[in-house]
C-alpha cells in the first residue's frame, strides 16, 4: 500500500527551551492516519498535518472503549542522526494488544515502515536536549457508528509524534510509591498484559487517592489475592534483594514491558541474577524491615529508569536505600540510555536508524 504524503503548509514552531517539555503536551507538525474496513481492509494510509480529526460521537470507541495503544521513542544520536529503540516489538505487542480487544489485525512491517517515514519527515523535532527525546504514540480505535455491543468492523489507525523531557517531574529523583489494597487494575483472564486505554482508565482512582496522599505512584498487586505485586501506573517494577534482582513474573495481568524485557537481558548479562517469579506484598515489607532490600525501580519508556525512595502499605512505610538511587540501577540507566542515545555499542541488535532526509 503507497502512503501518501501531504506535507503542513504551516510549520509550528518547536519549543523554545527544550528543558521544560515535560510530557506528552506538545505536538509535532504531522500524524499518519490509515483506516480500516472490511471491504476495503487497511486503505487510505496516509502522513498529513497534525490536524483535529472528525469522529462521529456514536462511534464506539467513546462509549465501549475499543482501543489500544503504544509508546515507543526516538533518540538523537551525539552525530546528529535519529534511531529507535526494538520498534519491532511495540508492533508485536500492539497485534497482541488488537487481538485481546478484537480491533483488526495489521500488518507489523507495514506500520513500522510508515512510523519511520513519520519521523523521518519530522526528525527535525527530535530534542538534542540531553534526556529529552521524541515520544512515539500508535493507536487504533474502534470507528464503528454503533451503540449495540457488536463485533468491530471499522477501525482507524493513527502515530503521533510529541517531543518530550522527563516522564516523571523528578527525573531520576526516587519516587514514593503506594502500594494499592483496594482498587485492582487487572486480572488474569482480562486485559492487563495489554497496551489497552481501559487499563489507564481503571487506575485513575487509586492514582489520584495516591496523589492526594502525596505519593508519586501506585504499585499494583493481584486482582484475586490482593498478595502478589504486579506492577506500577506506567512503569514494571524491579527489586534488588540480598544482591538478586527480583522482578512479577508476566502473569497475564502485567503488561510485558520491552523495558522490563531489555534490563532482565543486560542484567543477566551483567552477571546478576534473575529472578522472574510471584513475589508477595508480605515479603517486600519484610525485606524492607530487614533492610535486605538493597534497591528498587521501575522501568518503562516512558519512565527509563525512575528509581523508587518508599514503599507505604496500609499503615507502614519504609525508606529504600536511603532514598537515593542505588549502584545497581544507575548503571543500568547508563547502560540502557547509553545504548539507546547510541553513546554504547549495541551488542543486541536492538537499535534502528531512521533514515536521514
Ligand atoms: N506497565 C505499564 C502499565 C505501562 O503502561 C508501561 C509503559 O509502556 C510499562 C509497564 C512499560 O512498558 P515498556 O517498557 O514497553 O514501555
Ligand atoms: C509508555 O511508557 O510508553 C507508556 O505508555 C506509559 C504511559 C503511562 C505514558
Amino acid at each position: 500500500m503507497e502512503i501518501r504524503i501531504r506535507k503542513t503548509q504551516h510549520p509550528q514552531p518547536k519549543p523554545e527551551d527544550p528543558r521544560k517539555l515535560g510530557f506528552g503536551t506538545v505536538f509535532t507538525d504531522h500524524m499518519f492516519t490509515m483506516d480500516y474496513d472490511p471491504q476495503q481492509g487497511w486503505h487510505d494510509a496516509a502522513i498529513v498535518p497534525l490536524e483535529e480529526i472528525a469522529i462521529h460521537p456514536g462511534a464506539a470507541v467513546f462509549h465501549y472503549g475499543a482501543e489500544v495503544f503504544e509508546g515507543l521513542k526516538a533518540y538523537r544520536t551525539d552525530d546528529g542522526s535519529v534511531q529507535l529503540f526494538r520498534p519491532a516489538d511495540n508492533m508485536q505487542r500492539m497485534r497482541n494488544s488488537a487481538e485481546r480487544i478484537q480491533l483488526p489485525d495489521f500488518d507489523p512491517d507495514f506500520l513500522l515502515k510508515a512510523l519511520l517515514r513519520l519521523v523521518e519527515l519530522d526528525q527535525d523535532w527530535v530534542p538534542t536536549t540531553p534526556g529529552a527525546s521524541l515520544y512515539i504514540r500508535p493507536v487504533e480505535f474502534c470507528t464503528d457508528i454503533d451503540l449495540g455491543l457488536h463485533a468491530i468492523s471499522r477501525a482507524r489507525m493513527m502515530i503521533l509524534l510529541s517531543p518530550v523531557g522527563s516522564y516523571l517531574s523528578g527525573g531520576l529523583k526516587p519516587v514514593n510509591i503506594l502500594i494499592e489494597d483496594t482498587d485492582v487494575r487487572a486480572v488474569r483472564g482480562g486485559t492487563g498484559y495489554a497496551k489497552c486505554g481501559g487499563n489507564y482508565a481503571a487506575a485513575n482512582r487509586a492514582a489520584a487517592k495516591a496523589e492526594r496522599r502525596g505519593f508519586d505512584q501506585v504499585l499494583w498487586l493481584d486482582g484475586v489475592h490482593r498478595q502478589y505485586i504486579e506492577e506500577v501506573g506506567g512503569m514494571n517494577v524491579m527489586f534488588k534483594i540480598k544482591g538478586k534482582i527480583v522482578t512479577p513474573a508476566l502473569t497475564g495481568s502485567v503488561l510485558p514491558g520491552i523495558t522490563r524485557r531489555s534490563c532482565i537481558q543486560l542484567l543477566r548479562d551483567k552477571g546478576y541474577e534473575v529472578e522472574e517469579r510471584l513475589i508477595s506484598v508480605d515479603e517486600v515489607m519484610a525485606s524492607l524491615e530487614s533492610g535486605t532490600m538493597e534497591e528498587a525501580w521501575g522501568c518503562g519508556t516512558a519512565a527509563v529508569i525512575s528509581p523508587i525512595g518508599s514503599f507505604a502499605y496500609q499503615d507502614r512505610q519504609f525508606t529504600v536505600n536511603n532514598r537515593e538511587i542505588g549502584p545497581c540501577a544507575q548503571d543500568l540507566y547508563d547502560t540502557l540510555t547509553g545504548i539507546q542515545w547510541g553513546r554504547r555499542t549495541d551488542p543486541y541488535g536492538w537499535i534502528v536508524k531512521v533514515p536521514k532526509p
